[in-house]
């Protein structure tokens, strides 16, 4: 997992109060750190790491109403929500499930950008990339076209997995991600002729119509509650027979849950009505985790669908 991300609160000592209350929750002693967390709150009350860590720490006390008062204190301390106090808020029930906070998305990917590769491959057995590409081919064969492209928009591009994945397959790549340090890595492939830092959403906003023979994003949509406006705009840049291909998180019933693991699932009906609604056809549907948690697959879906 990337570093925890601290946001100081200028306050030397209550910068300290956090220090030792973090030690004491790394030890298990919870009500001590939650004692220290208070005072640091009290002398810095813009602290937002502060109150995040005791939002969880209550909740970890069992304590719901205070979490859910200090996770809702880290949201007015730090309006963008790097911490993402929103999505525990969302996991507690006390806020209806949402999109996730552009800030928070980058701000985690900004840390992990450094040993990501590392941690998704190697840790968790990531195959995203792989099963997309195995899905891209089914496709074109059955349609009886080459598995080839002239351009390629890839959704969430990170480090650049999914273009060195399609590499002898795509003429030119455009990689898009929120994650500067992310597009840092993907700029070091060589494999991109241009590169985004924005949201995917803006991104395709700003191609132009039919500019895209395949859209890729591999374990991308997992961040993005709603599926529709991005399946909508990713019709309207591709050209007649296009591709777009994505892995997805699922669960077993309809509709969208935010899991324990901060990563939105999509029901399998809401998937292919998102499809559906975005005008594209649905050409490939397999149920395949991309990843491992806790050594055991991760329930997903892969979806290639084109437009006509
Ligand atoms: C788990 S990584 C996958 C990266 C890459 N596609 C791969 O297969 O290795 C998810 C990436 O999606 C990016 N991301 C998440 N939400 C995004 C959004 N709304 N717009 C653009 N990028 C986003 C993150 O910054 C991160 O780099």
């Amino acid at each position: 997992m990337p570093a925890r991300l601290f946001l100081s609160s200028g306050d030397l000592v209550a910068d300290r109060r956090f220090d030792f209350a973090r030690d004491l929750q790394l030890k298990g002693d919870l009500v001590a750190a939650a004692d220290l967390l208070a005072q640091a709150t009290e002398l810095a009350p813009g602290f937002a790491s502060a109150w995040f860590t005791l939002g969880e720490i209550r909740e970890r006390l069992g304590e719901r109403e205070a979490a859910i008062e200090a996770f809702r204190k880290a949201q007015v301390a730090d309006p963008e929500d790097r911490h993402g106090a929103s999505l525990q808020l969302m996991l507690l029930g006390a806020e209806r499930l949402s999109a996730m906070p552009q800030a928070y998305v980058r701000a985690l990917f900004d840390q992990y950008a450094p040993k990501f590769e590392a941690a998704l491959v190697d840790d968790l057995g990531y195959r995203g990339p792989a099963l997309l590409f195995k899905g891209v081919l089914a496709a074109r064969r059955a349609v009886r076209k080459p598995a080839f492209f002239k351009r390629a928009i890839d959704l969430g591009c990170g480090t650049g997995l999914a273009a060195t994945t399609f590499a002898k397959q795509v003429d030119h790549f455009i990689g898009i991600d929120l994650s500067p340090r992310m597009i840092e890595k993907a700029r070091l492939t060589g494999l991109y002729g241009r590169l985004e830092v924005t949201d995917m959403l803006e991104g395709l906003r700003g191609r132009p119509d039919a500019s895209a023979d395949l859209v890729l994003a591999a374990d991308a949509m997992v961040y993005l509650a709603d599926l529709g406006p991005v399946l909508q705009e990713v019709k309207r840049v591709l050209v007649p027979g296009g591709l777009v291909a994505f892995t997805a998180e699922t669960h077993g019933g309809d509709g969208v849950i935010l899991g324990e693991g901060l990563r939105y699932a999509h029901g399998a009906p809401y998937v292919r009505a998102s499809i559906r609604e975005a005008g594209l056809i649905l050409a490939q549907f397999e149920e395949l985790s991309a990843r491992n948690e806790d050594n055991a697959p991760v329930p997903g879906l892969v979806l290639v669908a084109a437009k006509t």
